[in-house]
């Protein structure tokens, strides 16, 4: 049965006409086809629950976002590595090796709680289309730090970062936060129905991302950041197979690993490695 796909979703999927362009042939082919694959399996699941796919989503405001905060266990804000949830119960963790590399982080830390197959899908997709290696590490790392705090992980995640990576990628990491909220047709980033979903439709961002905005926008460093927006976008696909392997040379020339070991080597961000390494002490 032939599937009608809807070429404005399918290129808004991919980033927009602006990366559509930017693809190979082949590239385009490929992706054509794991969105067709995806699409009919959205549009099954829907059937089979008696929904019509076609609807319009119906997104929260945010009144009912903020109905939800009283009585929840914990905060929306709070780290992964942190909170369980009902389906997802914390577990006991691997321990660390004695002097860890930011490889041990993804192994046994981010791989529980920091959104790891996200940022290896973002960076594989960064690496697809061309981008410089600052914007594909800073892909690979934007949002780890969700494992110790997902509030301002931007900011948070960059802070992480700073002493270890390179200038552009810090910026990249940092700013992301604040640029997701805006789209940027000519860079083919859109809107995301992911954040009306988690936001509220009706959200309007705080003054502080909006001033940090506008500062960005202005930037000579604008595109770190924007680009690691528009391979963010992608990157929710179930069922893309990603490995850390092409990444291991990147982190090899970038990563500026402390023979200490992450969290011992006395930088002023020690501690926020610590923090993941050890989420179960009690203070
Ligand atoms: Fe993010
Ligand atoms: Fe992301």
């Amino acid at each position: 049965m032939p599937m009608d796909i809807d070429r404005r979703a399918f290129i808004a999927s991919l980033g927009g006409a602006a990366m559509v362009s930017r693809m190979s042939d082949e590239a385009r082919a490929d992706a054509l086809e794991d969105y067709s694959i995806n699409e009919l399996d959205r549009q099954v699941a829907y059937a089979q629950a008696g929904q019509n796919a076609a609807a319009p989503e119906h997104f929260p405001t945010v009144a009912e976002l903020e109905a939800r905060i009283d009585g929840s266990a914990s905060r929306r804000g709070a780290g992964n590595l942190f909170v369980g949830t009902r389906d997802r119960p914390v577990k006991r963790l691997e321990p660390m090796p004695k002097r860890p590399t930011l490889m041990d982080f993804f192994n046994l830390r981010f791989k529980t709680a920091g959104a790891y197959n996200h940022v290896l899908q973002s960076a594989t997709r960064a690496m697809k289309t061309g981008m410089t290696e600052e914007v594909i590490f800073a892909c690979l790392l934007h949002d780890v730090v969700q494992s110790l705090i997902k509030v301002d992980h931007g900011w948070w995640g960059a802070q992480m970062f700073e002493p270890y990576i390179p200038e552009k990628s810090t910026f990249g990491v940092r700013y992301h936060q604040a640029l997701r909220f805006y789209a940027d047709e000519a860079n083919g980033y859109e809107y995301p129905d992911l954040y009306r979903r988690t936001f509220g439709v009706d959200y309007k961002p705080e003054p502080y991302i909006e001033e940090t905005y506008k500062m960005v926008r202005k930037h000579r460093w604008y595109s770190e950041p924007r680009m690691v927006t528009v391979n963010d976008l992608y990157a929710f696909d179930p069922n893309a197979v990603v490995t850390m392997d092409p990444f291991v040379d990147i982190i090899g020339r970038h990563f500026k690993q402390p023979k200490e070991g992450l969290g011992f080597d006395n930088s002023p961000v020690a501690h926020m490695w610590r923090s993941i390494a050890y989420p179960d002490h009690p203070l």
